[in-house]
């Protein structure tokens, strides 16, 4: 796969085999999709629910099984992703929206479950910082934001180390090599990963006061936060 020029056009051309891709590419893909529902309060229970960068619709299909009901806003930049989501949501109550995150107007108050998977990290510190302050005015008091990513910064002197076993990983996987070469230009390109330590004082300044790392697994993890 070539490097494409922006966001929306890497991912349409990502799209094309994204689920068998991402599992072999990022480590505990699976494990970290299924936090999603398993780490959620047992008597939770959902009505508005927004998926930011919702991709294929990973994210989503783990939580239609707990929520069929539910409303779904279902947002990316890739028209070809949403595409893929309107194929396999037919059945359900679902919003559609193509736009960038940085240009979507969050509506005050009104989601009581907003979730983000591997898709915060493509937004540098500063759009992540003003994201986690508009993702709380969003959510309903006692509403959830649930977030799954790689939480290291590239500047961590933790960084190379996590690269060779990354390598390790995906080389296992994709034995000839050229998946590693396309994956680091593509996080060369589009990724802005920030350490964890970080994330965690942004979401606080945003008002969330009781957040839970809920699955750890090295720099990949899973978060979970309440609005009081
Ligand atoms: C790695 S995929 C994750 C998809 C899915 N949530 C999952 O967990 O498998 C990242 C998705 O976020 C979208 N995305 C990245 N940055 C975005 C932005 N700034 N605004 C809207 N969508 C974005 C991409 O188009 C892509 O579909």
């Amino acid at each position: 796969m070539k490097i494409k020029d922006t966001i929306a056009e890497e991912f349409t051309e990502f799209s094309k085999n994204y689920t068998q891709d991402m599992i072999g590419c990022v480590p505990h893909y699976l494990t970290l999709m299924a936090s999603f529902t398993g780490q959620l309060p047992k008597n939770f229970d959902s009505k508005r629910i927004l998926d930011l960068g919702c991709g294929n619709g990973n994210v989503t299909a783990t939580l239609v099984q707990e929520f069929p009901d539910a409303e779904y806003t279902l947002l990316d930049a890739s028209q070809e992703m949403l595409h893929l989501c309107k194929q396999q949501f037919k059945k359900y109550n679902v919003n559609y929206i193509e736009s960038y995150f940085q240009e979507y107007t969050f509506q005050k108050d009104y989601f009581d479950l907003i979730v983000a998977g591997f898709s915060l990290h493509h937004c540098n510190s500063e759009e992540k910082r003003s994201l986690f302050k508009e993702i709380y005015k969003a959510l309903q008091s006692g509403g959830i934001f649930s977030y799954t990513d790689l939480m290291l910064s590239k500047n961590n002197p933790y960084h190379p180390t996590l690269l060779k076993e990354w390598k390790v990983f995906v080389d296992a996987n994709f034995p000839d090599g050229e998946k590693w070469k396309w994956l680091q230009e593509h996080y060369r390109e589009f990724d802005k990963p920030d350490d964890y330590l970080d994330q965690l004082a942004w979401l606080k300044d945003a008002g969330f006061t009781s957040i839970e790392i809920t699955t750890r697994k090295g720099y990949w993890m899973h978060l979970q936060m309440v609005k009081c």
